[in-house]
């Protein structure tokens, strides 16, 4: 059968009744007085990267608009952060010179380690100061840890390195220390280094689930990662749900002040879980891919960027992350003031 052209006549449709959900999306100012999570400045965390012997800033390919920095530029970078509002800063150092078990790490005068008494010199308790802790930057086999004779990880030997580090970090003033090297048994033996050398006022910061993610591609840029092979042996499998509950569970009982999830956008089944059940502090980390896919479309014009970056980092607050690690900390904290005017 064959309709006539024009409109096909319908029936009486029912009405909603006396439901009706759009009420409250009315205005702008209804919207945002029933919007259900906020995403304040001090929510956010500013990664950076600081690069041994730069005498101007390097910007990354794969991550357009994020730089490495010079001592100089990064206390620029840091000041602004603070003065954007933003709560922390997370410090990568990028050694010049790598060996076999990262000695740059934790020597007084590493990359990493100056660049944290830069940043504390320069703004204080404005921000709190965190360093990443992690052997891969200064490895020349780019592992998160020493190597066995064999070419493994050596997980109880990196513990020494790592609890070394600790204290080279503490010395330097670091506030809060993230861990992100996925050893076991890492929270224990840094907190007893720690306690040990009477620095009990460092808080810990465990990379509870970190996975073995593709999206940490453009970072491996950032630090110049001598990686070859992958960290399947020690990061988690993204095929892991509930196996996240266990590392944040025995991280906390070794004594994780907080616990993150990394990365955010592809993982936020796991954050939601973490963040039902966790009775510390629950951070995620939008990663370098994370920021490399968003930049891309938007310098395509596939995507509003100012309209993705926000909804990235809402949706990650959403989830249950009470703070958010993301490139775009400084710049979204200006946005997030100018739309509260
Ligand atoms: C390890 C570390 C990595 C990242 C943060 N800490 C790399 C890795 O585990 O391979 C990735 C962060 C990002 O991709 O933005 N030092």
């Amino acid at each position: 059968m064959t309709h006539a052209p024009g409109p096909v006549p319908v029936g009486p449709v029912p009405v909603p009744g006396r439901t009706r959900l759009r009420r409250l999306r009315t205005s702008p100012a209804m919207r945002r007085l029933v919007a259900q999570t906020r995403v304040d400045p001090a929510d956010l965390v500013l990664p950076v990267f600081v690069r041994e012997g730069l005498t101007e800033p390097r910007p990354l390919s794969s991550m357009p608009g994020v730089l490495q920095h010079t001592r100089d530029s990064l206390r620029r970078a840091a000041a602004q952060a603070a003065q954007a509002g933003v709560g922390g800063i997370m410090l990568f150092g990028v050694p010049e010179h790598r060996d076999a078990t990262g000695s740059q790490a934790d020597a007084p005068d590493g990359v990493l380690n100056v660049a944290i008494a830069d940043v504390v010199a320069e703004v204080g308790d404005a921000l709190v100061v965190q360093a990443d802790l992690c052997l891969d930057e200064f490895t020349d086999h780019g592992h998160c840890g020493v190597l066995t004779p064999h070419g493994a990880v050596d997980n109880d030997a990196t513990l020494e390195r790592y609890a070394s580090m600790a204290l080279a970090q503490a010395d330097a003033g670091a506030h809060l220390i993230g861990l992100s090297g996925m050893m076991d048994g890492q929270v224990a033996a840094t907190r007893d280094a720690l306690d040990a050398a009477g620095r009990t006022d460092v808080a810990l910061l465990a990379y509870a689930a970190k996975y073995a993610s593709a999206f940490y591609g453009p970072f491996r840029e950032a630090v110049e990662s001598q990686l070859h092979g992958d960290r399947r042996t020690y990061q988690m499998d993204p095929a892991n749900r509930r196996e996240a509950a266990r590392e944040v569970a025995a991280d906390v009982a070794e004594g994780a002040d907080v616990v993150m999830v990394k990365p955010a956008m592809s993982y936020l089944d796991v954050l939601a879980d973490v963040a039902a059940t966790s009775s510390v502090p629950v951070f995620a980390y939008q990663v370098s891919g994370e920021y490399a896919m968003i930049e891309a479309a938007a310098a395509q014009g596939w995507i509003d960027r100012r309209g993705a970056v926000t909804e990235s980092v809402l949706s990650i607050r959403r989830a249950g992350a009470d703070v958010v690690l993301t490139y775009w900390a400084t710049e979204l904290a200006a946005w997030l003031v100018e739309e509260r005017r």
